[in-house]
């Protein structure tokens, strides 16, 4: 595998989620393969959960994972091609991604969209730098649009706690204070079109996923009537995709709290369970009461990131 960004990536599915039972019943199986081999983690953003199961992941394989932080361990980088750096950037993309290259044998990436022009993001063109200048496999730990270590993580989780072979998964927005990126959402989304489950997407109107994201899944404005019955609830929030009205990429289009997940919302459900990605806004996303229930699968689906990262830079590993 030399990069992984979407579901194709990951190839069969089954095949994938059979490798991902396994690494987490023998963890240390492999721990010859990572011998002598470094990944770079390199993070343009926060995080708690990408940044620790990755090196988890990668300590289990018996790789040494380097964490770079840019502009806090580094100097601050240019991203823009063309530009003159007369402004606080003292390093460009162009050199410093085939140096850190040089340092190690697999590369992750975490690089949120800037939520202030489409192109730039949904071109992905900081991963694509990444891809062109490092000459070796990447991942997204969370891109401009993609978020696939954490989406192959939920439908891990999905097979571990599923009652019925083909469950109701429905994905609804939830209000948030800030404008947050469509990643989670756009990945959730194409890895649940591929998996077998009947999927459903809800959102107030403005909202509508990138198709090449939301692809066959129904979508219902009527929230209630979306999570009617559904096994799996997965709240998230993101803003303004620019389907539309490209004008309000990027923007808060609604706040409304009847859209955060409590009680009321649970009880027309088929007793199932809440997911979210983490981190997670009590009270605004989700009440207190769900996410303490029994019923939440928070814990469990971070804890499943070590195993979707570990899966993807073992099969890196395979094949360098
Ligand atoms: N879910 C997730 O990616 O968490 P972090 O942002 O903490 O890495």
């Amino acid at each position: 595998m030399k990069s992984f960004f979407h579901v194709q990536d990951i190839g069969d599915l089954q095949a994938a989620l059979a490798e991902a039972r396994q690494v987490k019943a023998t963890p240390f199986a492999w721990k010859q393969l990572g011998e002598n081999k470094t990944i770079m983690l390199v993070f343009f953003n926060s995080s708690l959960r990408t940044r620790l199961s990755s090196q988890k992941a990668a300590l289990n394989l018996g790789m040494s994972p380097i964490v770079l932080n840019i502009g806090q361990d580094s100097w601050k980088l240019e991203t823009e091609l063309g530009v003159v750096m007369d402004g606080d950037k003292s390093e460009h993309l162009r050199e410093a991604i085939p140096v850190m290259a040089s340092y190690c044998d697999l590369i992750g990436v975490r690089s949120f969209a800037g939520l202030t022009d489409r192109d730039f993001d949904y071109n992905e063109t900081i991963l694509r730098q990444f891809v062109e200048y490092a000459g070796k496999p990447v991942i997204s730990l969370e891109s401009a649009t993609v978020h696939p270590c954490q989406a192959f993580a939920d439908l891990i989780t999905i097979e571990e706690h599923k009652t019925q072979k083909r469950p109701k998964v429905v994905l609804t927005w939830a209000p948030h204070p800030r404008a947050l990126p469509q990643a989670v959402p756009n990945s959730f989304a194409e890895w649940m079109n591929a998996a077998d489950a009947d999927f459903v997407i809800t959102h107030p109107e403005g909202y509508e996923l990138d198709p090449l994201f939301a692809g066959k899944a129904r979508v219902e404005y009527d929230q209630m009537k979306a999570l009617e019955g559904a096994d799996f609830v997965y709240a998230k929030n993101w803003s303004c995709p620019g389907i539309s009205r490209p004008q309000d990429y990027g923007k808060i289009l609604s706040k409304d709290m009847n859209w955060t997940i409590d009680d009321r919302h649970m009880a027309v459900t088929n007793n199932a369970r809440f997911m979210h990605c983490l981190p997670v806004r009590r009270n605004m996303i989700v009440s207190d009461s769900v996410i303490d229930s029994p019923r939440s699968l928070v814990i469990p689906e971070a804890a499943n990131r070590v195993v979707s990262a570990q899966v993807v830079i073992k099969r890196m590993l395979e094949t360098l």
